[in-house]
């Protein structure tokens, strides 16, 4: 296949044939068992993922210790009863053609339910990066302990049927905690400079290794940067790879930061290119003769391929991309890699939803992931004439979803382009991802046999006129009117009317209102060149969290343009001199405005409601439509409501 040649090569590892170099990588989904035993959701997470087509696929972690799970649920292999459950996921690979993996974990200190429990171990008793509370000091006896069970969960995969393992010495959990200088501050064999630190991380390897034999395949994931202050640096870890080679590995699996790295690096945000950590692989791969994976923000196999021709990996590893459209390769080699939906590397359904929100794994854009076993695929029983009103993700998502299940369609959009809010957003720098998606969704949506009405406003009279048997209502949100004396001033605009380009920004600019829109504006604002910006925000902490990896960039360019973010501010009143302020009961003026945007949120706009329940209309109300939300609500909604017909 043309530009895929490298990447659809099989590889071999000992004795091992991998199909082709594209890897899913692990990717913990809390949609196991509570007692971390495998679901019936999981396999079938699993096995819509394996449908890719990737010729290596790891499981997400897996506890290799009773203590060593992050949460109770995490998938475990520290016991036998495990293996029956795990012995499925290995046929759900084997069924597809794909080489299977599990990653052996232990947490170490980043697992708040053991630090609140006072179960957390480390190499030292220094406090998490994220949860703030310190483990104990592993014993030698703990050290080999853990060693040992790395060994037992090792040899329970292999009964279960697995092809490989791969042992997690990344992201800043417990082997990881072994080779930093931040975590480990021991003074005996375990600690020291970095070959010493290491000492951990190559009996684990040996312990795996004597349990599973000679000839079955090792990878060991590694931060090869911990890209957090005083971590440690590619240049110190390169050189003691090889290292980890002669202990066992025969696949090193070059991924990159840890816990505690800003802005969520791991899972990079949008801001990140394709491909932006080869580097990284290319330098591990300098130094050791064993297949090296490459990993960061990939979305297109034939740039993947391009890595793989140019000698930075071996193999490439898929994550997010897995999520947001596990057929991207499928269609490259089908000759359609433009039907792909790429990953928008948001994090809203993926890693923020787990780690910020305790909760089961989704995708912002793509209403099947997490949801595979309520996922329809038979036609609905009776096709219905379904009218979607509003053409924005909701919208969208409703009128594929309904046309996919067989009804008759029509979606209504009163702009001249489907997309909604969205296309402000693209507008927003690094997010023109996000208005490709809309593309794709809209001609997903017409191939699906959606009708479109653009330029049309859905009115009472038309719905009665045309009498469609459902409606769902997606006709999102709208700028709310906040109560500010001159808001109507010359110089006060909207946020829409600003980041739609439609008014030129000179001297000062006051943002009012700090959540997702506000910061964009102000984002906006900066790229348009403006270099004095003033924030206010009503609540006494930023709603955009740093925690969240867009958040964290959206403040740090916020910071570095110079611009000033007041918090716990109420705008009172504006005039053509100045801005009133209420600081704490304080009033203040600010002066030197020249411009005032106004992002102080939505109101749903949904005056279609009453008319349709009067003359009881069978209808659905998704998205903004309910209330300004996501987009990751307005997808979830918009396929509900389908599937509900
Ligand atoms: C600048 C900006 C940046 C944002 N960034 C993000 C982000 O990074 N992540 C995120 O999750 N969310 C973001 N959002 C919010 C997100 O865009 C919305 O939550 C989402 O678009 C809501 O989708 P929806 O389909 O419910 O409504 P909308 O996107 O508002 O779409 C509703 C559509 O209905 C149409 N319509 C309304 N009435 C009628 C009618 N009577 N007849 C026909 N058509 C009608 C409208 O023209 C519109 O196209 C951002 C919003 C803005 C403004
Ligand atoms: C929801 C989610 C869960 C993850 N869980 C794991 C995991 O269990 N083990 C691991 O090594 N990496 C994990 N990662 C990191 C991914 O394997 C991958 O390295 C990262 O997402 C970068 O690849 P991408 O940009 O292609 O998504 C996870 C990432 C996500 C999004």
């Amino acid at each position: 296949m043309k530009g895929l040649e490298h990447l659809l090569q099989p590889i071999k590892v000992k004795n091992l044939t991998i199909p082709n170099r594209v890897v899913l990588p692990p990717m913990g989904t809390v949609l196991t068992n509570s007692d971390g035993s495998v679901s019936e959701r999981l396999l079938a997470f699993f096995e819509r993922r394996v449908k890719s087509g990737a010729g290596f696929v790891i499981n997400e972690i897996t506890s290799v210790h009773p203590k060593g799970s992050s949460f109770p649920g995490e998938l475990a292999a520290f016991d036998d009863r495990y293996i029956p459950g795990l012995r499925k996921m290995v046929e759900v690979a084997h069924r597809h053609g794909s080489k299977i993996a599990a990653q052996l974990h232990h947490v170490g200190r980043e697992s708040s339910i053991l630090l609140d429990s006072g179960e957390a171990m480390g190499p030292s008793a220094i406090p998490s990066y994220v949860y703030g509370k310190a483990p104990r000091e592993m014993t030698l006896d703990d050290i080999a302990e853990v060693v040992d069970s790395f060994g037992k969960a090792a040899a329970r995969l292999r009964e279960a049927g697995y092809d490989a393992v791969e042992i997690h010495g990344a992201h800043g959990y417990l082997l990881c905690q072994f080779l930093s200088a931040n975590s480990n501050k021991r003074t005996d064999e375990y600690g020291g400079d970095l070959r010493q630190r290491a000492r951990f991380v190559i009996e684990v390897l040996q312990s795996v290794r004597r349990a599973v034999g000679d000839d079955f395949p090792i990878s060991l994931r590694l931060s090869v940067e911990e890209m957090i202050k005083g971590g440690y640096t590619a240049d110190e870890m390169v050189p003691i790879i090889p290292e980890f080679v002669k202990a066992g590995a025969d696949i090193i699996h070059a991924s990159f930061g840890t816990h505690g790295t800003p802005g969520g690096l791991t899972s990079a945000p949008i801001e990140y290119e394709p491909g932006f950590a080869m580097h990284l692989a290319r330098r591990v791969k300098e130094v050791v003769d064993v297949p090296v994976i490459g990993v960061g923000r990939f979305t297109d196999p034939f740039v993947a391929n391009e890595c793989i021709a140019r000698g930075d990996a071996d193999m490439i590893a898929f994550g997010r991309q897995h999520l947001a459209d596990p057929d991207f390769l499928i269609n490259a080699i089908n000759g359609k890699p433009h039907e792909t939906i790429e990953c928008l590397a948001c994090n809203q359904g993926c890693i923020e939803r787990e780690m910020l929100e305790g909760r089961r794994i989704r995708c912002a854009i793509n209403p099947e992931t997490g949801m595979e076993l309520r996922y329809p695929t038979k036609p609905a029983e009776k096709s219905r004439v379904v009218w979607v009103i509003g053409g924005g993700p909701a919208g969208l998502t409703a009128a594929h979803e309904s046309a996919r299940l067989g009804h008759q369609v029509t979606l209504f959009e009163m702009d001249a382009q489907t997309g909604g809010q969205v296309n402000l957003a693209a507008k927003a720098p690094f997010k023109e991802a996000y208005r490709r998606w809309i593309e794709k969704l809209t001609a997903k949506a017409e191939r699906a046999g959606v009708t479109f009405r653009l330029n049309t406003r859905v009115t009472p009279e038309m719905i009665a006129g045309g009498n469609p048997e459902v409606v769902i209502l997606a006709t999102g949100a709208e700028e709310a009117v906040p109560p500010i004396t001159g808001i109507d001033l010359p110089h006060v605009c909207f946020a829409r009317q600003a980041i739609n380009g439609e008014v030129p920004f000179h001297g000062k600019v006051l943002v009012v209102g700090g959540g997702l829109v506000g910061m964009e504006v102000a984002d906006y604002c900066r790229e348009q060149g403006c270099t004095d910006l003033l924030l206010v925000e009503e609540m006494p902490e930023s709603p955009v969290s740093k925690a969240a990896s867009h958040g964290y960039m959206l403040h740090k360019r916020f910071r570095q343009a110079g611009y000033q973010l007041i918090l716990g501010a109420r705008v009172k009143e504006i005039t053509p001199d100045g801005v009133l302020i209420s600081v704490g009961g304080d009033e203040q003026w600010l002066t030197g405005i020249d411009q005032v945007i106004i992002a102080t949120g939505t109101k749903p706009r949904n005056e279609l409601k009453d008319f349709l329940e009067e003359k009881g209309i069978t209808h659905h109300i998704v998205g903004d439509a309910v209330q300004g939300r996501r987009i990751i609500e307005a997808v979830e909604e918009g396929a509900r409501a389908a599937w509900s017909i």
